[in-house]
């Protein structure tokens, strides 16, 4: 019985034989019923035996749940070679990525960064800019207007007139926020960041403008060299006033900002004389850049904050 005890190896077939003894019908239990018939030798030998295999069963059961657990852990254990479940790290958003280098470049070409109100009055947004009420130029960008005649700012050109108020010349600066027009399509959003750069000084010329514009872009789209179309174009702020197109993998030009010269009435405006300072202007979209250096599709997405959008393109 003992060695049969020592060699069981399930705990069921250990209750199972702890059952024909010591159970209801069990052998021990019927030797104990008739213990009364037995001698006092018998007695403490019955007696001896009884408590002998009650701990050798005992015994084999801890042995075994022991051993039942064990193998539960080993079944359960920890891995330490697998991978971590992956992690969710945040990224730079494309826009603000755009806007650090763009930033980062125009600051190394000596141009300071302003901001300025979203909300702008007249003045700033239009009447400083050489388009007074009533001038046809007011219509060129649909301008959502506030019940007290203040304007959401249609471009950070205003940002050019409170740096010169506040500054004087000569100026080399950028003015950068958000900007607010009614359009709505892939490429044009109600909302967009725009940047616009000011350098007037004694004898700034077209050349200077064309030049830095060149070496900006080139810097940002990381290329040797850019090839460039100027065409006329009309802003009633600079005069003359140009367009600027870049041709893009070979063959397609896109149009990537407007620029000119600074209108002498827009120098006026700001207290200073354009018979002595003169200068050039130049404005674009910077989330526009953004979606032309990463090849982001659409520019509604690029403030839609859909973090799997972003991902799709390696945000
Ligand atoms: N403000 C113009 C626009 O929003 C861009 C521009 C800036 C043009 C500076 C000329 C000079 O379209």
């Amino acid at each position: 019985m003992q060695e049969q005890i020592k060699n069981i190896n399930s705990l069921e077939e250990l209750q199972a034989l702890y059952a024909s003894v010591f159970g209801k019908n069990g052998t021990m239990t019927a030797r104990l019923k008739e213990m009364k018939n037995l001698d006092n030798d018998a007695r403490a030998a019955l007696n001896t035996e009884n408590t002998t295999l009650r701990e050798l069963f005992k015994v084999r059961q801890a042995e075994l749940e022991q051993a039942a657990l064990m193998e539960k852990l080993a079944g359960e254990r920890l891995d330490p070679t697998l991978d971590a479940a992956p992690e969710n790290k945040g990224t730079i958003h494309p826009l603000t990525q755009a806007l650090k280098e763009v930033s980062g470049i125009l600051e190394s070409f000596g141009y300071t960064m302003h901001t300025g109100p979203e909300v702008e009055d007249d003045w700033h947004n239009f009447t400083a800019l050489n388009t007074p009420a009533h001038h046809p130029a007011r219509d060129m960008q649909d301008t959502f207007f506030l019940p007290n005649g203040n304007v959401m700012r249609t471009q950070t050109s205003a940002i050019q007139i409170r740096a010169m108020e506040e500054n004087g010349v000569p100026i080399k600066m950028f003015g950068v926020g958000a900007t607010y027009r009614k359009e709505m399509d892939a490429t044009h959003g109600p909302m967009f960041g725009q940047i616009e750069g000011l350098y007037i000084d004694k004898d700034i010329t077209m050349a200077d403008l064309i030049g830095d514009i060149r070496a900006f872009l080139a810097r940002f789209f990381e290329v040797d060299n850019v090839e460039l179309r100027i065409r006329p174009s009309y802003f009633p702020f600079t005069d003359p006033s140009i367009e600027i197109d870049m041709k893009f993998r070979g063959d397609k030009w896109l149009e990537i900002m407007g620029a000119g010269m600074v209108h002498p009435n827009v120098l006026r405006n700001c207290g200073v004389n354009p018979d002595e300072y003169q200068g050039f202007a130049f404005g674009f979209g910077w989330d526009r850049l953004a979606m032309l250096k990463y090849g982001l599709p659409d520019l509604r997405e690029l403030y839609g904050n859909d973090v799997r959008w972003l991902r799709r393109y390696g945000f």
